[in-house]
């Protein structure tokens, strides 16, 4: 799905949960948004839900035109958006993965590795430019998770 020229979705749907977080119904199901930002250096906005990997891993492969991401941004390290982290490092061996400092430490915990050779940590207004594109993040701790950033 084309958000601009060079932004594409790459979330997936999930049409067979019934309760979101356990207990709020969802009769249209849920997305889990993920998106591409196209330029000199490609970033991949988030991942998926651990039911989802190969149709995630497929909507990356169909928009990137033979190319590779440069970077994989985690803003928040609940399962159903950071499940397929270590799928995508392991499709893509030259990415790095840009996140916040607590979200490190959570990979650490969830994954048995912070990717500490592959790492960009990132905090309240540090900027990664792309190319055309320069992304600012902004750290949103205790809004939903103390990890979360927003870029
Ligand atoms: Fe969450």
């Amino acid at each position: 799905m084309v958000i601009t020229k060079d932004i594409k979705y790459i979330g997936v749907n999930d049409r067979k949960i019934d309760l979101f977080e356990g207990q709020y119904h969802v009769p249209n199901g849920m997305a889990y948004n993920s998106y591409a930002i196209l330029d000199d250096k490609i970033a991949i906005m988030d991942t998926v839900d651990a039911g989802f990997t190969h149709e995630w891993l497929d909507n990356i492969r169909d928009v990137l035109g033979g190319r590779s991401p440069d970077y994989l941004i985690v803003q928040h390290m609940e399962p159903d958006h950071s499940a397929n982290i270590v799928n995508f490092l392991k499709a893509y061996p030259e990415a790095q993965v840009v996140s916040s400092v607590k979200a490190f430490v959570m990979m650490k915990n969830f994954f048995g590795t912070d990717f500490a050779d592959r790492q960009i940590v990132v905090g309240e207004g540090d900027t990664l430019t792309l190319g055309r594109h320069t992304l600012t993040f902004v750290t949103a701790p205790m809004v939903h998770w103390p990890e979360v950033i927003v870029t």
